[in-house]
């Protein structure tokens, strides 16, 4: 079989991975990929973005499976143009990708069906949303409406910088419009945990559980960025949560997905606040979480190729989905000034030498005359399984202390209280 993987991250190269581990998988392509996954395939030049050039593509090479790895191109429509030619694609539909696509429609969707998430309000113009700044209390967080690269929600102390915040994104236009509609929410406290599912639309699969660690700097502080390491399991992750889980949030989730008519087949991956036993839901992803996968599939012992498929014909009743009971950790090494400003094209070194049961996922690397040079904030990211969390943290930090380029950054608590 012949699958084609759209993305370039640490993420796409995890799925590919994985794929390339199916016996059913004969040839894997990539647009664009990067230098790890032209270990195990094919990049082929284009943006992520192009749906037509996509689909000639997967016509052309008749791809048996296209899995599409970020948001753009799934708010983009690019799984209903696959469906359209006859392919079969893993993601979800541009009307359920919605659901990342638009904080609004997103919290809109869980009121409607009764799935519990923070109070809010939506709105659309600068002085209205000035005037609901009273009705909250502070911290407060707010949202810009569209896609913003991971810089959507910021989370302010008071009035003065909630109402600069709001210009920012509403008059000044700082993310490209994505803040031109606004969600202001509550402020919820307890500690934070992803939860990815696979879904056919008609079941849903939670897959093991990650912990992210999305703030730059250790402790938690400095600013957001895309997710700088994770665990699987999430040690923070009391126990007895799935039955919660399924009743409070995958039942009702399911249920909005029917009575909206909503085509969903690929990963939803929702974002929790857990707090005295009860979730409240953060946000809906319409994708794997990215550096979760690394993680995540690193404890995948079914066939991810076979699960892909299952999904994408709407059978994934028909499939077991196993996880081993080791622990994984995935650390990313960023370059310095990330999320800030950074250099790109710095020599990376030594990425050879670490232990063999290292795994070593590309996310912003390229290759200039030869040599690997970094590519992005997140350049690579180290992952390794262990009987504990400590043995797989172990494993990881060594190798980050091997692999090496100018700027090298990471943090040192990955997995820590
Ligand atoms: P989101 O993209 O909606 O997940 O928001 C990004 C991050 O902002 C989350 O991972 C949380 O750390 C934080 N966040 C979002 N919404 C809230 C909320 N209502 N209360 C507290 N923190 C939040
Ligand atoms: N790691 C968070 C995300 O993929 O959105």
């Amino acid at each position: 079989m012949k699958v084609l993987v759209i993305g370039s991250g640490g993420r796409e190269h995890a799925i590919a991975y994985k794929l390339n581990q199916s016996p059913q998988v004969d040839q894997i392509y990539a647009i664009p990929g990067n230098p790890g996954i032209a270990q195990i395939g094919t990049c082929v030049d284009g943006s992520v973005e192009d749906n037509d050039m996509i689909v000639s593509f997967v016509k052309e090479h008749q791809i048996d499976l296209t899995v599409i790895g970020p948001e753009v191109p799934l708010c983009n429509g690019l799984a209903d143009d696959l469906e359209a030619a006859g392919f079969l694609a893993f993601g979800p539909t541009r009307h359920a990708a919605t659901l990342e696509g638009s904080k609004a429609f997103s919290k809109d969707f869980m009121i409607r069906h009764h799935i519990p998430t923070a109070r809010y309000v939506e709105v659309t113009d600068y002085q209205d949303a000035v005037n609901q700044i009273d009705h909250f209390d502070f911290p407060l967080v707010i949202k810009a409406d569209g896609l913003a690269a991971g810089k959507g929600v910021v989370i302010v102390d008071n009035k003065d910088d909630a109402i600069k915040t709001l210009k920012e994104m509403m008059v000044d236009g700082a993310l490209d419009g994505a803040g031109s509609k606004v969600v202001l929410e509550e402020f919820l406290t307890g500690f934070e945990c992803s939860l990815l599912c696979f879904t056919d639309g008609k079941t849903i699969v939670p897959m093991v559980s990650a912990k992210d660690h999305k703030q730059i700097f250790d402790g938690n502080k400095g600013p957001n960025t895309g997710g700088m390491g994770t665990v699987s399991p999430n040690p923070f992750m009391p126990d007895n949560m799935d039955e919660v889980l399924k009743e409070t949030v995958l039942d009702p989730f399911m249920k909005g997905l029917k009575e909206d008519h909503m085509d969903y087949r690929g990963v939803v991956f929702i974002g929790l606040m857990i707090e005295n036993g009860q979730a409240k839901v953060l946000e809906f992803n319409v994708r794997f979480g990215d550096p979760e996968t690394q993680s995540i599939l690193l404890r995948l012992d079914s066939d991810l190729y076979e699960i892909m498929v299952a999904c994408a014909k709407r059978e994934l009743d028909q499939v077991e989905v196993k996880w081993s009971n080791n622990h994984v950790a995935c650390l990313v090494l960023a370059s310095g000034g990330y999320p800030g400003k950074y250099e790109k094209g710095i020599e990376i070194s030594h990425v050879e030498d670490v232990a063999d049961d290292i795994v070593v996922f590309h996310a912003g690397t390229a290759l200039k005359d030869g040599k690997l040079v970094t590519n992005g904030g997140r350049v690579l990211n180290i992952c390794a399984k262990g009987q504990s969390l400590k043995e797989a943290l172990d494993k990881v930090y060594q190798a980050a202390n091997i692999i090496d380029f100018d700027g090298k950054y990471y943090r040192k608590d990955i997995g820590l209280r």
